[in-house]
């Protein structure tokens, strides 16, 4: 039977999932870098939402596009052709600065490394991918696979393919696991749900000339560092 709702207590969280522990904040609204919690106090935002509101909360400009584009149409499937999904992929590719020439648009971050590592198996038929420790990508079947410690929470009876984690920072560690049965090493140039730990320039090029030497794919997950917040459009433009 559905419990009936209480009255006048929109904080009831009996129809969601208990999968994750609550912080003691409940925000009703945001604006800027402010939130505003149910008691009506200002709370400053030092976190920006895994850093999903990188503009900040109810951005004009972004908050305009979005409603234009509600009204206007507000989805087709990928199969049917939009001039605004095009007009996006090429202002991301440009944005990007990078030697990309296409865009394939996903709904999540796990989803993205999902058809990442898909692409690396196919181009090279190998099976082993390697991560690094601390890394997170993700919840589904193969992005969790490469995350560290998922273990705790899995789920799924195998991983779907060879993983090995890498130590941060350790030089020898790519030489010993990235190898000719290798096909990507996936990381995350600063990694966000570690505490933003930035693995340095000198550790990502390492990473890049294994990866040559062996000729496996580099997967930079950027989902939380990049699209500007490192102060460049990518990591990978360093
Ligand atoms: C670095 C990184 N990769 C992947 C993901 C997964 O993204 P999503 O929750 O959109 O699947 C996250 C989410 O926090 C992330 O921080």
């Amino acid at each position: 039977m559905i419990p009936p709702a209480a009255a006048n207590d929109d904080t009831t969280r009996d129809f969601l999932a208990p999968v994750f522990a609550q912080y003691p904040l409940e925000v009703v609204s945001a604006e800027g870098v402010w939130l505003r919690n149910a008691r009506g106090e200002r709370v400053l935002d030092l976190y920006g939402g895994h850093a999903v509101a990188a503009l900040g909360y109810g951005h004009p400009g972004w908050t305009e596009a979005l409603t234009a584009q509600a009204r206007s149409c507000n989805f087709q499937t990928n199969a049917i052709p939009m001039g605004v999904r095009v007009r996006a992929a090429e202002r991301l590719v440009r944005f990007s600065g990078l030697d990309f020439t296409s865009v394939f648009f996903v709904n999540s971050g796990a989803e993205a490394n999902e058809n990442a590592l898909r692409l690396a198996f196919r181009m090279t038929s190998r099976p082993h991918v390697a991560a690094v420790e601390g890394a997170f990508h993700g919840r589904t079947a193969a992005a969790a696979a490469v995350t560290w410690g998922a273990d705790r929470w899995y789920g799924f009876p195998r991983k779907p393919f060879e993983v090995s984690f890498m130590p941060r920072g350790d030089l020898a560690a790519i030489a010993t696991q990235v190898t000719e049965r290798t096909a990507a090493v996936i990381v995350e140039p600063v990694q966000g749900l570690a505490g933003a730990v930035d693995l340095g320039q000198p550790y990502l090029a390492a990473l890049r000339r294994r990866c040559d030497e062996v000729g496996a794919l580099l997967i930079f997950d950027e989902v939380q560092c990049g699209l500007g917040r490192l102060g460049h459009p990518f990591a990978a433009n360093l």
